[in-house]
């Protein structure tokens, strides 16, 4: 037996730090924080305990929290006070997102990332406006089950998203980071940030985003979640690898600066082939049920919460991702400090 190679050794207790190949900090972290205008109090999100939407007029003392962890970066979803076909409310100047980016920005120093995306503000639900409904179809789009061709209009949810990157730079966004997957939406942000004058405003997209059933308590507390059908016909196929890279590559040649994969824990094959085939930061969304089902195990006493959640960070960060947006960002900040 040769026992000249004992990689015992270097796991001894004053030694195993030397050698640890990845670690965690705060400004590792983004923290996604939901703004919701039809609120006066804060109300709990039950599927991701720990977690609230508060109304506009507390979101600058929710960043102010997340701040004091040491957690320098937020994500701003917004609940508007009304929803159309078109999802207009998205990209209004006293829209959720545009006031709340507005206060946060004028009275703090967290880097502000704005999603840009439309389900929250349709009233179907979907990422854009419906086909039918631009052709004029007569059809409910609110009972259109049954209707398997009724899908987002691409082309016309990139006017869209145009406006509403437009506006959250204009209100004091630091990042946009369109989550729609539609075809084309960097390159449409990217040209209408710089004619407005927005070409040191990046952009972090979601470059492969899955069509997850991990989404599930997101959409509860976004209210999101689509009123018929799915949303195959625009996010990956779970069951597809090569596709990512082909999409990643199309958002960083037009011009993505962050390229996120999402979720993150199913996917870290994705994430590390990312990381090895660009050269761009790599992001991961460290999603809403990835977040619900450790709390709910932790709950029946099955896991140590602290101790999963940090080994699923570090995990994601071996996998390649440099920024990790998770809802466990303050826990485990507060934690490392
Ligand atoms: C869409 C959006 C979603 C999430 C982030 N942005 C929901 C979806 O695509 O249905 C999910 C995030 C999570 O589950 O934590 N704007």
């Amino acid at each position: 037996m040769d026992l000249t190679h004992r990689p015992r050794r270097l796991r001894q207790d004053r030694v195993r730090g030397l050698v640890s190949e990845t670690s965690l900090d705060p400004s590792d972290f983004i923290a996604p924080v939901f703004i919701d205008a039809t609120i006066d109090e804060r109300i709990p999100i039950e599927s991701m305990p720990g977690h609230e939407r508060v109304p506009i007029d507390e979101s600058v003392s929710r960043v102010e929290d997340v701040l004091e962890t040491g957690v320098e970066a937020v994500m701003l979803f917004g609940i508007p006070e009304s929803k159309d076909a078109e999802g207009t409310r998205a990209w209004a100047e006293d829209g959720v997102v545009q006031e709340a980016a507005r206060r946060i920005s004028a009275e703090t120093d967290a880097y502000i990332i704005a999603d840009a995306c439309l389900c929250e503000y349709t009233d179907h639900g979907h990422c854009g406006p419906l086909e039918a409904e631009l052709r004029g179809d007569d059809t409910d789009h609110t009972g259109c089950a049954h209707d398997p061709t009724l899908t987002v209009d691409n082309d016309a949810t990139l006017d869209s998203l145009k406006r509403i990157a437009v506006s959250q730079a204009d209100a004091g966004a630091d990042m946009i980071a369109p989550s729609g997957m539609m075809d084309g939406m960097v390159e449409a942000i990217r040209s209408a940030l710089d004619e407005a004058g927005y070409e040191h405003v990046p952009i972090m997209s979601y470059a492969a985003k899955y069509e997850s059933a991990f989404y599930g308590p997101f959409r509860d507390a976004a209210d999101g979640a689509p009123a018929f059908g799915n949303r195959r016909h625009y996010q990956m196929d779970p069951a597809n690898a090569r596709e990512a890279r082909r999409e990643v590559r199309l958002d960083a040649d037009q011009g993505a600066d962050v390229l996120m994969v999402k979720p993150a824990l199913p996917y870290l094959d994705i994430v590390s082939m990312v990381r090895e085939e660009f050269d761009h930061p790599v992001a991961a969304y460290n999603v809403s049920g990835e977040y619900a089902m450790l709390h709910a195990a932790a709950e029946k006493g099955w896991l140590d919460l602290d101790a999963v959640a940090t080994e699923s960070l570090l995990s994601i960060k071996r996998a390649g991702a440099d920024l990790i947006l998770t809802y466990f960002a303050e826990d485990i900040a507060d934690r490392l400090s």
